[in-house]
């Protein structure tokens, strides 16, 4: 499934945002190549308001992910958080920044936008949020951290921005696209790989001495709650 603004081609820069998370949703979902790309967490929910977006997931055979028609406030207004969610919103885009008129079943006014980032902003758990920048953006989410990268649409290249409630990761719930490009991405898989083949090329001896130093060199994360 194709969508203006769908994360065909950009899905790594989200994911290589997201922190590990026991529930993982998805509000805005579509195509979803977020969802159909990153590992996938304990639970894995999918909403959408556009019914054909849904039974289309459906009969796709959408494995462990429980996919829910209707619209993302009502969800997020209901939905009982513990805070080890990440919730990832995709929304149609500000109407300031759309190049053309309506391309989605379902669009967003200034106020449908203004409710999402004031039900965004007090969510008691991590959110990253993506899009175009813009003034109302730029003010409701002032104290957010943001990343901008380029991404290609089907008729130029914009600037795409993230936005994100949480200090930058240093732990990653899916490691595997770690890298701006492709080129950066197969550089840093090739130098993984290299090591970990040195690592077990060891003697047991060697390995736990090497493990020993590794701990004392990097004390601060608990190593133990990396899956
Ligand atoms: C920008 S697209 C999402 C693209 C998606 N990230 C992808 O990779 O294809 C927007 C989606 O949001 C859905 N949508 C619009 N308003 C919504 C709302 N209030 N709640 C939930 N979904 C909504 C539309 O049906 C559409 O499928």
């Amino acid at each position: 499934m194709r969508f203006p603004g769908g994360k065909g081609k950009t899905y790594q820069q989200v994911i290589n945002l997201m922190p590990p998370h026991r529930v993982y949703i998805e509000t805005h979902l579509g195509g979803g190549s977020v969802m159909r790309h990153k590992l996938p967490a304990v639970r894995n929910v999918g909403i959408d308001a556009d019914p054909k977006v849904i039974s289309s997931w459906s009969t796709s055979g959408a494995v462990g992910v429980d996919l829910v028609c209707g619209l993302a406030e009502d969800f997020l207004c209901e939905y009982a958080f513990c805070g080890d969610e990440l919730v990832y919103a995709d929304p149609p885009y500000h109407p300031h920044t759309r190049r053309q008129r309506r391309v989605y079943s379902r669009d967003y006014s200034i106020e449908d936008h203004e409710r999402l980032l004031a039900l965004l902003t007090s969510l008691p758990c991590m959110v990253v949020l993506s899009g175009y920048a813009n003034d109302l953006y730029r003010s409701a989410l002032a104290g957010w951290h943001t990343q901008t990268f380029r991404a290609k649409t089907h008729t130029d290249v914009r600037e795409e921005t993230l936005w994100f409630n949480f200090e930058p990761p240093e732990a990653l719930h899916d490691s595997r696209y770690i890298g701006k490009d492709f080129r950066a991405r197969q550089a840093t898989k090739r130098r993984l790989q290299r090591l970990q083949d040195r690592v077990f090329r060891m003697t047991p001896v060697e390995r736990t001495a090497f493990a020993q130093w590794f701990h004392e060199a990097f004390p601060r994360r608990e190593w133990s709650d990396l899956k």
